[in-house]
């Protein structure tokens, strides 16, 4: 089993991710001295800089994007005297020979591979050289891991042949947001929503993940993945499996990953006579954000593309506990607004005896807010105050458990200060199983060639709009809404 860390070796140091997400992260851990003392931080790059160029460029990171209410001048030159910096060329094998002076073979030690995937074979290589493989080594990547089944199982082999699979720690920054894990608690310790979760009482569920920024200039890298690859492969998929899996005997690595990905292995193909009934491709046009002219996508890249910033989808887990029940996932660029949010919508009443009064009985919906807000509520329907002669007026009510409020005292912490903590104390829990990352391809690849086959192109969708029309259709069609 793998002790603590006492080194973190940082690849992509001074990239976008490290100054929006890691270094804030590990701030955030060193005030709230969760960090192992003494634990050192070795950040690499291709540049070639001092340690106190970096450290100060981390300070500056960390001011630009840590709350203002959580940053402190002096605790960040604290933290800032845990980094060390190694100018270093992924690519070239001898420059690794550099690392030997600030980290032993033999120590405990923690790798997050934060750059480009075609830089993780060498990468790997050049840590072999170094003898830093070793049992007590753990490594973390990011995505993208693959576009397609065969290029992530090429990036599987890779990692595989120096590292077994239980020191590997694939991340899917949503696992590490704290209602994506609060959802696992809702279901698995309370024992009133667990008899109902099934087919027999819920009607269907609904993921969206809208966002509205546009493509914040990722033009090679999204413009080759599109939201289907870029959102729905991993993290929709992510939520789908912890909204449909069994409970598991343990919160552990394995049986939560287990189970996790019977879920994704029952994701019913999408055929292409099948891609007009249960798939959306949308593209944004030019619109308007609070006023200001935004491009469209075209503009936005500066050339001609069919790459969808927009999709939903209507899936089927086929198993005994989801027969029957749609799962409608939806995600996209330049939406009105930015959210995350599970539905569950239970069947209606089965007899309305407050109908003959013409109240209209709205079916109870289970809403888990994920961002912006932390929130779950239960919609229930309620009886509206008055002396209504002609019968009973209802309406829904929800029944709110604000997280923020109820936790007001706890800092909002970014999800990766979850997982950096779980990687140094080697915790796999929170991280994606080989096979799960390989399910959930196999299934995109599945509808990808679909799309193909079927010829699906995106219909333009005007920013700031719900995506296109044939999204809406998608579900209502079958009598159902969004809820917008
Ligand atoms: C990333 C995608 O994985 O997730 C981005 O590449 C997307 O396109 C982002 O914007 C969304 O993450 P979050 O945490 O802001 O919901």
């Amino acid at each position: 089993t793998l002790t603590k860390a006492s080194t973190l070796l940082l690849f992509g140091a001074t990239g976008d991710l490290s100054h929006r997400m890691l270094l804030p992260s590990l701030y955030g851990l060193h005030v709230d001295e969760l960090l192992p003392e003494g634990l050192k931080i070795v950040a690499t790059a291709r540049s070639q800089l001092t340690d106190d160029e970096f450290r100060a460029s981390a300070i500056e990171a960390l001011e630009e994007h840590v709350p203002a209410d959580f940053f402190d001048a002096g605790k960040a030159a604290e933290f800032a005297t845990r980094l060390v910096y190694v100018g270093l060329d992924a690519t070239d094998i001898s420059s690794f020979a550099r690392l030997q002076e600030h980290i032993r073979p033999d120590q405990s030690l923690a790798i997050f591979l934060s750059t480009a995937p075609s830089l993780f074979e060498p990468t790997i290589a050049g840590l072999e050289s170094v003898g830093l493989t070793g049992e007590q080594v753990r490594m973390a990547l990011e995505k993208p891991l693959g576009f397609d089944l065969a290029s992530s199982r090429e990036i599987n082999d890779a990692v595989g042949a120096a590292f077994p699979e239980d020191r590997i720690f694939r991340i899917d920054h949503y696992l590490g947001k704290e209602t994506v894990q609060n959802l696992l608690a809702l279901r698995f310790a309370n024992s009133i929503f667990e008899p109902i979760w099934n087919a027999g009482h819920i009607d269907h569920v609904q993921i969206s993940v809208s966002e509205t920024v546009g493509l914040e200039g990722r033009t090679g890298y999204y413009d080759g993945a599109g939201a289907l690859r870029d959102m729905v492969q991993n993290h929709m998929l992510q939520l789908l499996a912890l909204v449909a899996m069994e409970p598991p005997t343990e919160f552990d690595a394995n049986s939560v990953r287990d189970e996790k990905v019977k879920v994704l292995r029952s994701l019913r193909p999408i055929r292409p006579d099948e891609v007009d009934h249960d798939i959306a491709l949308g593209q944004y046009g030019a619109g308007t954000e609070d006023g200001k002219a935004t491009p469209s996508y075209l503009d936005e890249l500066g050339k001609d593309s069919t790459t969808e910033t927009f999709v939903a989808l209507e899936v089927r887990v086929e198993n005994w506990r989801w027969a029957g029940v749609p799962f409608y996932l939806r995600t996209g660029k330049r939406l009105p607004e930015r959210k995350t949010e599970i539905v569950i919508q239970f069947k209606c009443v089965p007899h309305s005896i407050f109908a003959a009064g013409g109240a209209r009985s709205v079916p109870n919906r289970l809403v888990i807010e994920i961002q912006p807000r932390e929130n779950i509520r239960l919609e229930l329907m309620a009886k509206r105050p008055g002396l209504d002669r002609d019968g009973i007026r209802l309406r829904e009510v929800p029944l709110d458990l604000s997280l923020a409020n109820a936790f007001a005292d706890h800092r909002r912490r970014i999800a990766y200060e979850r997982l950096l903590l779980d990687l140094i104390e080697g915790q796999q829990t929170l991280f994606v199983r080989r096979d799960e990352v390989e399910a959930q391809w196999q299934w995109i690849d599945g509808v990808r060639a679909s799309l193909a086959a079927a010829r699906a192109a995106p219909q333009e969708y005007k920013a700031g709009s719900w995506g296109p029309r044939a999204a809406q259709s998608l579900i209502e069609r079958d009598g159902r809404q969004w809820n917008d």
